[in-house]
């Protein structure tokens, strides 16, 4: 069966004697190997203002307290996402205000989204899903009008672009995850990048309980809470192995993504995504919409081939009892989006099987 997700590690004997050497170096915790890793993370950003964590929840979680969010503040988001973009926002006492998808695309729509201003709100979360783009164009107008800040949620997205920028150098903040599934992992690990330094300091003693690593412990003092979401040396060395692949990595899943762009315009019960103006996706999953959905994943099943949704929709959790709303972009997209494998695990005659199979129907 080709799978939807499938980590990348670097080869074995490539990658194994720099972990064995960090685990008996004695120093295991946050130290060189995370600083290395931050700067080549920041190169290829393009962002000097990015923090290693442990997680994207831990950068979702700072993301939110950095913008300032307060219990009972509105922050607008999508449920077309993994949960933790939105439990992160009940983490700091937010009100989740669910905005309508695209449907043909669902992503955010920035319509959607400027009918729900109100004085309340006090952040845009925007969710570039399975590798593709939001609108930016719309989004930035409705930032800069009613001034408020914008906190990319980049988790599927790393590699893809706005105006020809990485996704990452953007907006106020934006946060990636290296967990088990993502373009690339460090095993769990996230990324926190910020448009300006202000808060670099603040956010470095967050991610340690809210002491100045630059300082003895014995000469700190705890000015703010702060948490555990540190990254160690050990998820940093394999991050600084896998920087050595990452552009392969991701332009795998793009040339995939692409292939299929193609190849698969115009075919019956298929009906491909729009892309926002100037981005461009980098395909963590091929997304498209199709008719009769269980039928088609039936079939692509018999032909070895796994394709389902794979996010189910935060809106329908209980703690969000209270946000509920109706969505109908939300309705027409999670009834028939389906995702095809395009990783880079998928060779050029995988990528022609399934489009051939597509192609036969179901
Ligand atoms: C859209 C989205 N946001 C945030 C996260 C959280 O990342 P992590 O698992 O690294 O905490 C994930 C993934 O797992 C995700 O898919």
């Amino acid at each position: 069966m080709i799978p939807l997700v499938k980590p990348f590690f670097p080869p074995r004997e490539e990658l194994m004697p720099e972990l064995e050497q960090i685990i008996y170096s004695g120093y295991v915790a946050e130290g060189q190997p995370v600083y290395d890793f931050e700067d080549k993370f920041r190169a290829f950003i393009g962002n000097p203002n990015c923090l290693a964590l442990h997680s994207g929840t831990d950068a979702l979680h700072l993301a939110y307290i950095l913008a300032g969010i307060q219990p009972n503040d509105e922050i607008i988001s999508t449920p077309m996402t993994a949960e933790p973009t939105n439990t992160s926002i009940a983490m700091v006492g937010g009100k989740v205000v669910w905005g309508d998808v695209n449907p043909n695309n669902g992503l955010l729509d920035p319509n959607s989204v400027r009918e729900l201003i109100t004085e309340k709100t006090k952040a845009i979360v925007l969710v570039h899903y399975a590798g593709m783009v939001c609108n930016m164009d719309e989004f930035n107008k409705i930032s800069k009008k009613f001034n408020i800040p914008i906190i990319e949620d980049a988790a599927h997205s790393l590699g893809s672009k706005y105006n020809g920028k990485q996704t990452g150098c953007n907006s106020a903040y934006t946060i990636f995850s290296l967990q088990a599934i993502k373009h690339m992992t460090t095993v769990d690990g996230g990324f926190l990048a910020m448009n300006n330094s202000d808060q670099m300091d603040r956010a470095r003693r967050m991610r340690w309980f809210g002491l100045d690593k630059k300082r003895s412990r014995l000469e700190n003092d705890i000015i703010e809470v702060g948490f555990k979401y540190a990254m160690n040396n050990v998820n940093a060395t394999i991050g600084l192995v896998q920087m050595r692949h990452i552009e392969e990595v991701i332009s795998k899943y793009i040339n995939n993504g692409k292939f299929y762009d193609k190849e698969l315009l115009g075919v019956d019960g298929v009906k491909l995504v729009d892309y926002c103006p100037n981005t461009e996706a980098s395909y963590w999953l091929y997304t498209m919409k199709v008719e009769d959905r269980e039928n088609f994943m039936k079939s692509m099943e018999a032909a070895g081939i796994l394709a389902s949704p794979l996010h189910h929709r935060s809106d329908t959790h209980s703690i969000f009892n209270s946000s509920k709303r109706n969505l109908p972009g939300m309705e027409e997209w999670y009834n028939h989006f389906v995702h095809i494998p395009c990783g880079w695990w998928v060779s050029e005659e995988d990528r022609q099987m399934i489009v051939d199979t597509i192609k036969k129907g179901w």
